[in-house]
């Protein structure tokens, strides 16, 4: 059976138009027919379309969304439908299918990738919850294998794979540590091993990173992220350029999980993506003054962003990527209450997970979004207590690093505190060490 695959169908045409307007128009072509004429795209909210007649002769996989041939929302729907074009367009892949989550697309893309007795090749410094949802839905439930490897070293995935292996799973840039994988070497180890190669670009967006363009068989977003930009949207998207791939996955969105994206995100993602390549030029700009902020302070141990020439893979960053994104992390030099110290004094980056809205973010990686791993997996993987993980927004930088400021400035006067507090309490205890010991001589 044919499932309703959301084809970029006129990609050769729009092809020919550059990113920003495929990013703005692309989908969502005012129709007169119906003598509206909207500029942006009606929330379908219609579960159910009414049809014509009776026709023993049509099946479901004969409807065609590009003819405005709807049946059931599950299915299709107007406004969903307007964002898998937009999205295939924009990432340059023939079929894109919307999801409720970013996890939703990512659970479906490695389902339709694996049976039981497989193994899945995976980044070790993966999403929190992918890295749980492989390991606790596909290996212990679906006995799917999966080995975790550091994949900055291609040779690393390479040694991992298996005649069994059937995906190859990568983050790049990946969360929280910002690292990197080769994804054109990605691609040829997993294809010389016949295994597909899934790339989350959640992090670099379809504007800085194509992955399909360097050999990816599927790409996957939250949308909850960049795509939709303004921390007001659940969703995610699957784009794959193979036809048989893409109805495995159409199946799973449509019928064997039916976990599609909403209208009325659809109808956010659709007015988020309008904006989404000068939102990302100013997150990148923000960011690159954060990072050298940052990378020129006392207090910090290190700091992870791909545009600084400190990153070892700033060269491969460049080359596979068109920016560096809005994303980084970084260490205090201290401990964790220097950290609760830190972050108690900001005003401008809020104390929350998720990233890639327009305001500034800042979250805790050990207490936040990687507390499901065990602190040993935690520690290996260098997600320290002091590690700090932020979402850089698009408002002013001069505000963003006063903010910052700010927080070492609360971190230094609490050590200070602590010193006196400490040096108190000892001549404290010396006072009373001293009136016991003259007490006594009494
Ligand atoms: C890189 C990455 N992929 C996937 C997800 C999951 O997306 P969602 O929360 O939309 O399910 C996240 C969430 O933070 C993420 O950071």
């Amino acid at each position: 059976m044919v499932w309703l695959c959301m084809s970029s169908e006129n990609l050769s045409e729009s092809d020919a138009k550059r990113f920003e307007t495929l990013a703005v128009t692309h989908g969502e072509e005012p129709d007169l027919s119906n003598g509206v004429g909207d500029v942006t795209s009606p929330i379908h909210l219609a579960s159910t379309f009414a049809v014509e007649g009776i026709d023993m002769n049509t099946a479901l996989e004969d409807l065609d969304p590009d003819a405005d041939e709807f049946l059931y929302t599950r299915l299709s729907n107007p406004t969903r439908h307007a964002v898998e074009k937009r999205v295939a367009a924009l990432e340059g892949g023939e079929h894109a299918m919307a999801f409720a989550s970013g996890t939703s697309a990512i659970v479906a893309a490695v389902m339709a990738a694996v049976e039981p007795g497989d193994h899945v090749v995976a980044f070790d410094d993966l999403y929190g919850g992918t890295n749980t949802m492989l390991k606790e839905l596909f290996r212990d439930k679906l006995n799917v294998a999966v080995d975790f490897v550091d994949a900055t070293d291609p040779e690393t995935v390479r040694s991992a794979m298996r005649p069994e292996t059937s995906l190859v799973w990568m983050e790049t840039p990946t969360n929280p540590l910002l690292k990197l994988c080769d994804i054109e070497a990605m691609a040829d180890i997993a294809h010389e091993g016949g295994a597909l190669l899934g790339v989350d670009n959640t992090f670099m967006g379809p504007y800085f990173q194509r992955p399909l363009e360097l050999g990816a068989d599927v790409v996957v977003h939250s949308t909850t992220k960049y795509i939709n930009g303004h921390s007001d949207s659940l969703g995610g998207v699957a784009v794959v350029s193979d036809d048989d791939y893409a109805q495995e996955i159409g199946f799973l969105q449509q019928v064997g999980m039916g976990n599609v994206m909403a209208p009325f995100d659809a109808y956010m993602v659709l007015r988020g993506l309008k904006t989404l390549p000068l939102r990302m030029r100013q997150h990148e700009t923000n960011a690159a003054e954060v990072a050298a902020y940052l990378e020129s302070h006392d207090a910090v141990a290190a700091v992870h962003y791909p545009g600084l020439e400190s990153h070892p893979q700033h060269e491969l960053a460049d080359e596979q990527m068109d920016g560096h994104g809005g994303v980084l992390s970084f260490e205090i030099d201290g401990d964790l209450e220097d950290v609760e110290r830190f972050v108690a004094a900001l005003e401008e980056f809020t104390l929350a997970v998720s990233l890639g809205g327009v305001e500034s973010l800042i979250e805790h990686p050990a207490s936040m979004t990687h507390s499901p791993l065990p602190a040993e997996e935690r520690a290996e993987l260098g997600i320290t207590d002091a590690l700090l993980r932020v979402s850089v927004g698009v408002e002013h930088p001069k505000d963003l690093l006063s903010d910052l400021e700010r927080g070492f400035e609360a971190v230094e006067k609490g050590r200070a505190n602590a010193a006196d507090a400490e040096s108190g309490a000892s001549e404290a205890s010396d006072e009373s060490d001293a009136s016991e010991a003259s007490a006594s001589m009494d």
